[in-house]
């Protein structure tokens, strides 16, 4: 007999239940066959067989509705829960495609091994199903098991786990329907993204990852070393002594804008969107040690709009690509696996409208500041020109001044920022003590900044006056000697020796840009291997 264990919420009235008995109680296509043959002394000329058909995922299954059924269709996927415990089983299964899981009918007889985790070959006939929570079901015929799973001890559960949980088990955790959710988000991103710089003839570059300097100068590089590598240790010669590998100290990179200026003499407008490391101590929900960043490096402009308008024309589009996508649609969708973990689905959904509206509000750091000392009171750390802005700042700018739009905060002043920014010219840049930058942070509410960016210095003589008031050479000839003394940045100064057309770029927090467009509340569940200070799990 068929299931009596359909559970009760799939279960909207009788009448489906029924259904679904006469349903699987009729004989397959194969049976059927059987049967006629036992009844007739001539068999029929057998009819062609059903090819098997590829797997297909499980995503293009949920959405095909045939009126008829359709044998041999294959799918694979892991177990994601198992009910029923007599006659038939009813399996959910997973394989990170969509959020639903697809339901598969299984004989008891055919079920050893489906248990929870275990990876899956299912094949069967796709059918109208009675239960309400899907239009379609599986009813297996054949199941192949590829890979087991101890159910007992696969710590991931279809219940609701929290994040703090799921955090202690990174290499388990892409398996669960919000994170697999999650990787689509990224990859479609990172698809919208690269058909964006094509579509602007922008060249894709692979800048290094190992670096002689700290780009940003803030200090937060992590040193490289070989294991084996003895210079440095205690009683020999430092890291940076001929015995160490690279003959001198290296880092990993904190931003590729160096090379990739560079690279953009080379052919203009270049990008890339690279992993960068930062050894900063900062245990935020915006901070990781190691965060990709998107980079983008333009030739030949001197107008630092241009810049802020490839910054907000990309974010655009990636806004207006997947707004419809059904990964998006299904972040906005609620179910019992997020719980309360994201940002409600109403706020979610105003950020990406926000990220597709035109014209963007650009405010000068100096007017920023303006607005912030009109509401002193509510800030724990009071607005001052010349000191940097503080989050609880950053948010108050991002909510009233851009609503729902990001908002361009720009010039900074000079001692505040990276070397590398070209001081402001024009009207209003006169005074010696309030000289600034032309440099902008992009603030979106909550996250505070996701993407900086500047016009770099492109003359020689300004860019090593200001490398020797930050200390960063000695004097304007350090650049010049040959064995590379300048903190590693003697070929970032010879940029400036020939040819060097006036240029300017942003960096993207990747990350913190998908944290705000899914709701996540931290960058440590957007990316699927977080390391943050103190942690690195696998
Ligand atoms: O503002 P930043 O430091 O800019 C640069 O590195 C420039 N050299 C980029 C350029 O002009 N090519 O970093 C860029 C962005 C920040 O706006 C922030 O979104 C993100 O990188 N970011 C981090 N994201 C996660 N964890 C961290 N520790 C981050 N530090 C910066
Ligand atoms: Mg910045």
């Amino acid at each position: 007999m068929r299931p009596s264990v359909l559970g009760s919420a799939m279960r909207p009235s009788a009448s489906p239940l029924v259904s679904r008995i006469s349903m699987l109680s009729r004989p397959s296509h194969s049976s059927r066959r059987c049967l006629s043959h036992q009844a007739t002394a001539t068999p029929a000329p057998a009819p062609a067989p059903v090819p098997v058909q590829p797997a297909r995922a499980i995503s293009q299954l949920l959405k095909w509705k045939p009126e008829q059924n359709v044998d041999n269709v294959v799918v694979h996927g892991y177990v994601r829960s198992v009910r029923g415990l007599k006659a038939w089983r009813f399996v959910s299964l997973a394989d990170g495609s969509s959020l639903d899981p697809l339901q598969a009918v299984i004989e008891s007889g055919l079920a050893e091994g489906l248990t929870v985790g275990a990876a899956v070959r299912l094949t069967g006939s796709w059918v109208a199903s009675p239960g309400a929570a899907q239009s379609h079901e599986l009813q297996v015929r054949e199941v192949k098991v590829l890979g087991s799973s101890d159910a007992k001890t696969f710590p991931i559960q279809k219940k609701y786990q929290t994040p703090e949980y799921l955090r202690t088990l990174p290499h388990l955790r892409p398996r669960t329907p919000l994170n697999a959710l999650l990787l689509r988000l990224r990859s479609e991103a990172v698809t919208s993204l690269t058909q964006f710089f094509a579509r602007q003839d922008f060249v894709q570059t692979h800048p290094p990852i190992i670096t002689s300097s700290d780009c940003e100068g803030a200090g937060e590089v992590f040193t490289l070393n070989p294991a084996n590598d003895t210079a440095g240790q205690p009683g020999k010669e430092s890291a940076d002594s001929q015995d160490s590998f690279f003959r001198s100290k290296k880092y990993l990179t904190v931003s590729t804008q160096l090379h990739l200026e560079a690279l953009a003499q080379s052919v203009g407008n270049v990008w890339t969107l690279s992993p960068v490391f930062r050894a900063e101590q900062s245990d935020t929900s915006r901070h990781l040690s190691e965060f990709y960043m998107l980079e983008a490096e333009m030739s030949f402009v001197d107008d630092m709009n241009s810049v802020m308008d490839l910054a907000e024309d990309m974010m655009r589009q990636l806004g207006t690509d997947l707004y419809q996508s059904d990964t998006v649609k299904s972040l906005l969708t609620r179910t019992p696996h997020f719980g309360q973990d994201l940002a409600p689905a109403e706020e979610v959904d105003r950020r990406w409208q926000g990220l597709m509206q035109p014209d963007w509000p650009r405010i000068t750091y100096t007017e920023a500041i303006d607005i912030l000392k009109q509401h002193e009171d509510k800030f724990e750390h009071k607005p001052v020109w010349g000191a940097g802005l503080q989050s609880e700042h950053e948010k108050f700018i991002a909510s009233t001044v851009g609503k729902d739009r990001p908002v361009f905060v720009t010039n900074y002043p000079r001692d505040i920022k990276a070397f590398y920014m070209r001081p402001t010219r024009g009207p209003g840049s006169e005074d010696p003590s309030r000289v600034t930058v032309d440099c902008f942070d992009l603030l979106v509410p909550e996250l505070c900044e996701i993407a900086g960016g500047s016009m770099r210095e492109h003359q020689l003589e300004p860019l090593l006056d200001i490398m020797t008031r930050q200390g960063i050479i000695k004097s304007p000839s350090e650049t010049a000697s040959e064995d590379d003394s300048g903190n590693g940045l003697q070929w970032y100064a010879d940029l400036r020796r020939w040819g060097c057309p006036p240029h300017g770029g942003f960096g993207l927090g990747f990350d913190r840009l998908l944290s705000y467009l899914s709701g996540v509340q931290t960058v440590r569940d957007i990316v699927s291997f977080p390391r943050w200070y103190g942690r690195c799990d696998c």
